[in-house]
């Protein structure tokens, strides 16, 4: 009860966290992307990423440990339509991650780099693709927790 009780906390402040921290590099991603602004798109990515793992560690916690059962979750369509979104999120994710790593490594050659428009723009098409994809997984985990798929 008690463990099923803080995997769920733990598991909705990881979660609202993930979405603060892509909406806040969405908003990063603007033309003139340099100095610290780069340093702290950089910071935020790097906790998205801690953040992104977290979650799937309380999750597959909560399948193990939750009170339902993990034979409860995996028989149903709705579960694996979240596993999927949720990849789907990681998989759009890995480029602008490669693009910021990128930025990092030429500012710190040439502090005064100034990331191309091109490049930005890019990487928010991508961020703004992780944010719709993101919105299906409250809606595919609330058909989950209640069943709906079965
Ligand atoms: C590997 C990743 C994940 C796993 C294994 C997982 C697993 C679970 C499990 C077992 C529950 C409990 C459902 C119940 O009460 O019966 C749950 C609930 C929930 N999950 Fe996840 N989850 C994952 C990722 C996410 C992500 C990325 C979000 C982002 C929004 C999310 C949002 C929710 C919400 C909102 C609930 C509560 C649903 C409700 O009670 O109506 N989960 N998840």
């Amino acid at each position: 009860m008690i463990a099923d009780l803080v995997l769920a906390i733990l598991h909705h402040v990881l979660a609202f966290s993930l979405l603060g921290l892509l909406a806040a590099e969405a908003a990063l991603l603007r033309p003139g992307l340099s100095g610290a602004w780069l340093t702290l798109l950089g910071r935020l990515d790097g906790l998205y990423g801690g953040a992104a793992m977290a979650l799937v560690v309380v999750g597959i916690g909560r399948l193990i440990w939750g009170l339902k059962g993990w034979e409860f979750y995996v028989a149903s369509w709705s579960f694996w339509a979240k596993m999927a979104a949720f990849a789907a999120v990681g998989i759009a994710s890995i480029l602008p991650t490669l693009r910021i790593l990128a930025w990092r490594r030429a500012a710190r050659l040439e502090p005064s780099h100034v990331v191309p428009d091109a490049e930005i723009a890019g990487a928010r098409r991508l961020v703004l693709a992780e944010l719709a994809l993101f919105a299906l997984i409250p809606v595919f985990a609330a058909m989950m927790a209640r069943g709906i798929g079965s």
